[in-house]
């Protein structure tokens, strides 16, 4: 006999990550896919009778107000997103005993660390967006839920999702020269190896850790600067065939380009944790990059 399907909520699923996760999605889920404007994660009664009414074992969270320099002119709708609403979602979880996978943000942090950064490190974020998306975490952990995964990750790019991959090949194909910053430096994460964490973690096997919940850094291996992915993004792009204008790309500071929300110069996440909880491998950012192309070429994107 097949075993009983699980119940999964997923919310903000018109979203860039949101869509990876449904197109991975593991046959054992029955999913239920929620979303504005019929779904606000903001109102409270409507979360908690959703939740109710599906009882759902998994509830994954991908909606955000995401749009990191709309958040310093609208702090107070990021907080109520990011932020009181996250609790909303811990509080119906916990009613009906779901687990709860919610994603934060290297953007929790200052930058001002040199090496990378591990679950415990002091947070100390330096936007709207990185005050807004703490509150969601500390939302979470004041809620009295056990059964949660938050997982923080970085520079995210996917299908259906307007990202730093697309916007590089766009300027490419429209001017002579980019100029990117150079003293910015993550990792940029494909949204098909963080869907794929999402699942290692969830149906993580007990022999590795036998209470798995918990806050996670998960992003792929190595690092790189702005700077260093556009010029990764368009050679590879030109070697798979793809035509580009830009002759050059120039490194540029951050202070030469400036923007309402301040990131972090530094945000390299240790993913140790992850590592061990799930026993799974970590693609290299190149190799998720790769990954994306690919299916750029097979979805004619
Ligand atoms: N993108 C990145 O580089 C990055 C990096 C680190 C962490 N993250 C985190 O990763 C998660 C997924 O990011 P993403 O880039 O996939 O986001 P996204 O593409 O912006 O998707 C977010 C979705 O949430 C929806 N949403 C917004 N407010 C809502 C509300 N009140 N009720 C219900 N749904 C709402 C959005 O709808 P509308 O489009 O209609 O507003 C959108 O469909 C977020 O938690 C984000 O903070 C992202």
């Amino acid at each position: 006999m097949s075993a009983q399907k699980k119940k999964l909520l997923l919310i903000g699923s018109n979203g860039m990550l949101a869509q990876q996760i449904a197109s991975i999605m593991p046959a054992k889920y029955t999913p239920t896919a929620v979303d504005l404007p019929e779904f606000d994660l903001t109102d409270r009664a409507q979360v908690l009778s959703v939740v109710y009414a599906l009882q759902p074992e998994i509830i994954i969270n991908c909606a955000a107000y995401t749009k990191v320099d709309g958040c310093e002119a609208e702090p107070e709708l990021a907080i109520r997103v990011n932020g009181a609403a996250v609790g909303y979602l811990a509080e119906a979880a916990k009613k009906v005993d779901a687990v709860l996978v919610h994603i934060s943000t290297d953007y929790v942090f200052d930058g001002e660390k040199k090496t990378p950064y591990v679950e415990e490190d002091q947070t100390n974020p330096q936007s709207v967006y990185g005050h807004s998306k703490l509150l969601g975490e500390q939302a979470i952990l004041s809620s009295g839920l056990r059964k949660y995964f938050i997982v923080r990750t970085s520079w995210l790019y996917g299908p259906g999702g307007n990202n730093f991959v697309e916007t590089v090949l766009r300027l490419a194909a429209e001017r002579q020269e980019l100029r990117i910053v150079d003293d910015q430096v993550g990792t940029p994460t494909y949204t098909g190896d963080l869907a794929d964490a999402i699942f290692n973690l969830v149906d993580a096997d007990p022999s590795h850790h036998p209470s798995p919940y918990g806050l996670y850094h998960f992003a792929n291996a190595g690092q790189c600067s702005w700077y260093d992915f556009a010029i990764e993004i368009i050679s590879r792009y030109k070697a798979r065939g793809g035509q580009v204008k830009a002759a050059r790309v120039k490194p540029i500071k951050t202070i030469d380009y400036p923007l309402p929300a301040k990131r972090p110069a530094y945000s390299v996440f240790d993913k140790e944790k992850y590592l061990a909880a799930t026993g799974a491998n970590l693609p290299d950012w190149q190799k998720g990059l790769d990954r994306y192309l690919n299916l750029r070429d097979v979805l004619k994107l």
